[in-house]
């Protein structure tokens, strides 16, 4: 149980922010598949890269620990080898459903576990596309639910061309990672960009990749060539309950350092802007095929705005933090296109509903797939729940400190992406 009073006079100075999280399991897998060493710094140890780390060294890889550092050094792109046991994903839906793409063209048996939430998560999603390319995988019921089997492939996988039904970086990253191993080109279309992370780290292992608006075309590869270090950005993800906070709390004046600012994940960025937040992107520059930069924020007075389509996917994360400066702006904001909050870590948009009227009665409604938010209601204190989930414990969080207080049945899940927040909020 955590108890968040109100902040009183604005949030100032300089705010660190954790390594971004898609970018850390990326870095983990792909230095995997090569057959050198690779120092990855800022490397985010969160529950969820832990699992990908876990999950990893049982396939065979050398992890270690070396300070801030992660040292891993893989028995290349061939050379993953049999698990002794089940692997446990946890709560993390980015390490089974790359794994699972990535253990699709193997010649052994995986299976894979997670924890209560990510066993009732769909993953039909990225098993179907599979399946396509000839892989054997068994999953429990019609939505291919958690425990799954993966059984030995035979023969290599087809290279297919698969479009995608929804925007999801974890199906295309999975079909890319399995795309390595195939007998001809694999081609993805996306119905709109997600997070590009995946290609951008395997065109630094020198994989060879196509862009044409969005589909995107992976060739199979023989070896891949690992960088000796990758050096991770801040997490945008994470820099949004401050983004949030900073603007909405008078009398603030904040700047986050190294913050990944990848164009397919800045969107809330761009909302933010849209409802009059004032955030300037200073020191731009580029690592590793990724963009980060450092951002100023200072207090402003925000207006509704109303997005959703393409935009969504660019900031699919962060949509509870922007639903709380939505209840602290003039007007209503409309987020379009959200059916897909229902399949996160828990039922997002029933959560936002649920748990933010606590603290702000009838200011939130879903209707279809849209959140409505309707601004600049009363806002009292409450007790809230956080389902288990890392990104509503951190949004409620904030919108009590920014209101009247709240209190938390369960802070611990911040750990997944954040394990520090509650050090940074409270000090
Ligand atoms: C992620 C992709 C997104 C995102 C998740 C991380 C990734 O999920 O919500 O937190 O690292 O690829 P979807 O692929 O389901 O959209």
């Amino acid at each position: 149980m955590k108890k968040i009073l109100p902040l009183t006079g604005g949030m100032r100075g300089d705010f660190e922010i954790p390594g971004d999280k898609s970018i850390s399991h990326r870095s983990i897998i792909l230095s995997s598949l090569g057959d050198s060493t690779v120092e990855v710094s800022n490397f985010l140890a969160g529950a969820d890269c832990l699992s990908t780390v876990d999950c990893m060294k049982s396939l065979g890889a050398k992890i270690e620990r070396s300070g801030e550092k992660i040292l891993i050094t893989g028995n290349g792109l061939h050379g993953l080898c049999e698990p002794e046991n089940i692997l446990d994903a946890g709560n993390s839906g980015t390490t089974l459903r790359l794994l699972l793409g990535l253990c699709a063209p193997q010649k052994f048996l995986t299976t894979f576990t997670g924890d209560d939430s990510l066993r009732r998560r769909p993953m039909a999603r990225v098993i179907k596309p599979l399946t396509q390319a000839g892989a054997s995988i068994f999953g429990r019921n019609s939505n291919k639910n958690l425990p799954i089997t993966v059984l030995p492939a035979t023969k290599r996988l087809r290279g297919i061309n698969y479009q995608m039904p929804v925007a999801s970086a974890q199906v295309k990253s999975a079909m890319l990672l399995a795309g390595l191993y195939a007998d001809s080109p694999t081609t993805i279309i996306e119905p709109a960009p997600s997070r590009d992370h995946t290609e951008k780290m395997l065109a630094a292992f020198g994989a060879r990749l196509e862009r044409s608006n969005n589909a995107i075309k992976i060739f199979p590869a023989e070896k891949l060539i690992a960088p000796e270090k990758i050096s991770v950005p801040g997490d945008i993800s994470s820099a949004a309950y401050w983004l949030v906070l900073a603007t909405i709390l008078d009398g603030s004046d904040v700047t986050i350092k190294n913050v990944g600012v990848n164009e397919t994940r800045t969107g809330i960025l761009d909302v933010l802007g849209d409802m009059g937040a004032k955030i300037e992107i200073c020191s731009v520059r580029t690592s590793g095929g990724e963009r980060a930069a450092d951002l100023r924020v200072v207090s402003s007075k925000l207006h509704g705005v109303e997005f959703g389509g393409e935009m969504i996917p660019r900031l699919i994360d962060e949509i509870p933090a922007i639903a709380v400066a939505a209840a602290f702006a003039d007007g209503t904001t409309i987020i379009r296109d959200v059916g897909e909050l229902r399949v996160k870590e828990t039922d997002r948009l029933a959560a936002i509903v649920d748990e933010f009227n606590k603290i702000s009665p009838e200011t939130f409604s879903a209707t279809g797939d849209s959140l409505i938010v309707r601004g600049g209601r009363e806002k009292f204190f409450a007790a809230c729940k956080t389902r288990a989930d890392h990104r509503m414990a951190m949004s409620l969080a904030i919108f009590g400190a920014a209101a009247k207080g709240v209190e938390l049945d369960d802070d611990s899940c911040v750990k997944i992406s954040y394990p520090n927040f509650f050090d940074t909020l409270l000090k």
